[in-house]
């Protein structure tokens, strides 16, 4: 029964709580090899968690009530998990290997599947190659991709970390519907030589509609009528949108690829125009590999599943309402970003499957910065903070241009290891004695210099930053983001919580056409409104 493993989940950790992360190791000589596992080329270490034995058993045992395998199986079927919209959730389907047999709801996708990938690969060569050429005959040199949320952050995330330094096509992109964002992404372009890629899956979101026209605007006056077509592609799920708007040509994915799930799909067009496809080819087979792990492994070896497990452990059993990401590798700077869409688009939510609450904190406040420079800003709070926030560090063997005298990943186990070992007050007194300070000076100065220790972290180990190292971890991130899901009885593949926001900008657009607040309006932003109308 779900409920009574919650409760043994909770009564582990309030156990745990008093146990010293460090001591664990001592107490349990299997712990280092129970808490690793290897899993598509990354190695994930959960050993410097907060749960002892007991605590890490109770999780499993909870992954074991809730039937992760039974709705694994759902997902992987193409049931209709997402269950708010009636959709199979199939983002595996896009990254599987050639001759796969998945169906969304019963109906056959994965030719359909391999024919978009054909187009886009024929595509994107033709325009590496030059052979596809704009309304003047010249061939293309940069790209725009227009599009946000998860038509956004997938593609700039796989770009950030894949691309060259020195790239053969110069590829921007534009999601805030800030003039500022398109002006500075269009600046020392020709729209003679540049590609826009258009991506929204809706075809209806305001602020890729508004970039779009801008882009439009921008390249029509400079470029005959006629060959306009040839600048733009549509990437969505509304064709006849697209091909309305003006897109010469359009490359359709379908309901069952969720926005934040997308970048399997021909969502990451751009990045194939910009990568080249073998590039592209590798990223897709290492989450096709993480795919089948999470599919095959044990649940206790299953690295989504303890990934998941960890979080649920510090979130609901410890009450940690926040997770820092640290990725080791500045070509991963974008990985915060797109992990807080992922996930905190996918579980913040609070009701059930059932619509009934589901009375325990769900998805924690995601956030970070790459290594090393979050040491110099939030890692702070993170070390001598009173609340204590679980971190996660992904940590990359070699990056470019780095020294294997000094590779940036020693940085990385130096913070996990203060974290977890912390530094008494005995010891910061006696070290401020033994620099000279007197008794008293020490006395004052000790308890800013102690650090409470204690405090977990996990590590996700990547060789190099190569597609397919890029692919597993992302594959990694999806599955543990639907394990939890799993667990909190959630649905995590709707959105309904950006709704409201975007209906209420209407009306409020409304009141600034009229130069007047709406006589409904609250106090507080009827007198904003009045004070920003010019
Ligand atoms: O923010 C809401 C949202 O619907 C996201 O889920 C989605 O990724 C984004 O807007 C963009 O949507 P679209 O691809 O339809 O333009």
């Amino acid at each position: 029964m779900p409920h009574a493993a919650w409760t043994e989940l909770e009564a582990a950790a309030r156990r745990d709580a008093d146990a010293r992360i460090v001591d664990q190791f001592a107490a349990d000589p299997g712990r280092l090899a129970r808490m690793t596992v290897e899993a598509a080329g990354l190695r994930l270490d959960l050993s410097k968690q907060s749960w002892t034995k007991a605590g890490f058993e109770a999780a499993l045992a909870l992954a074991r009530a809730c039937d992760v395998e039974g709705r694994r199986a759902a997902l992987f079927g193409g049931e209709a998990v997402n269950l708010t919209e009636g959709r199979a959730v199939l983002h595996p389907a896009l990254r599987a290997p050639a001759g796969a047999a998945f169906r969304a709801l019963g109906e056959p996708v994965s030719a359909e599947v391999e024919a978009v990938r054909a187009e886009m690969r024929a595509y994107a060569e033709a325009v590496r190659s030059g052979n596809e050429t704009g309304a003047t005959g010249r061939p293309f040199q940069a790209v725009v991709h227009v599009g946000i949320g998860g038509s956004d952050l997938g593609p700039r995330l796989i770009w950030d970390a894949l691309r060259p330094l020195d790239p053969e096509i110069d590829l921007r992109f534009v999601a805030n519907i800030d003039p500022r964002d398109m002006a500075e992404a269009l600046t020392g372009l020709d729209p003679e030589t540049t590609l826009v890629v258009v991506v929204s899956k809706t075809f209806t979101t305001q602020e890729t509609l508004a970039n779009a026209e801008a882009a439009k605007a921008w390249l029509a006056a400079a470029l005959p009528a006629e060959g306009m077509a040839r600048h733009f592609i549509g990437v969505t799920a509304a064709p006849e949108k697209a091909a309305g708007f003006g897109c010469g040509r359009t490359f359709a994915f379908r309901d069952w690829v969720g926005g934040r799930y997308s970048l399997w799909s021909a969502v990451s067009l751009s990045c194939v125009i910009g990568l080249g496809w073998d590039a592209f080819q590798g990223f897709l087979d290492g989450a096709a590999e993480m795919d089948r792990h999470f599919l095959e492994a044990s649940l206790e070896t299953n690295a989504p599943v303890l990934l998941a497990l960890a979080q649920i452990y510090n979130v609901d059993g410890l009450r940690r309402p926040a997770r820092t990401v640290a990725p080791y590798a500045h070509a991963l700077r974008r990985l915060p970003a797109f992990l807080q869409q992922l996930e905190m688009e996918s579980n913040g939510k609070r009701v059930r499957r059932d619509g009934s609450p589901v009375g325990r904190p769900t998805c924690p406040v995601v956030f970070g910065e790459p290594g090393t420079n979050g040491q110099h800003a939030f890692f702070q709070q993170i070390h001598q903070g009173p609340q204590v926030v679980p971190a996660e560090f992904v940590i990359v063997a070699s990056t470019d241009g780095e020294t294997s005298e000094s590779p940036l990943w020693a940085n990385a186990l130096a913070q996990a290891q203060a974290l977890m070992l912390g530094k008494s007050e005995i010891q910061a007194r006696a070290e401020l004695i033994a620099s000279g300070a007197s008794e008293d000076e020490a006395d004052r100065l000790a308890p800013h210099k102690t650090f409470p220790g204690d405090r977990p972290s996990t590590a996700i180990v990547l060789d190099a930053l190569t597609p397919q190292a890029l692919g597993a971890l992302i594959a990694l991130y999806e599955h543990k983001t639907f394990v939890e899901g799993v667990l909190w009885d959630i649905n995590s593949f709707d959105q309904w919580g950006v709704e409201l926001g975007k209906a209420l900008a209407k009306s409020i657009l409304r009141d600034v056409a009229a130069r007047a607040p709406a006589p409904d309006l609250d106090p507080s932003t009827a007198a904003l409104l009045q004070r920003l109308i010019r």
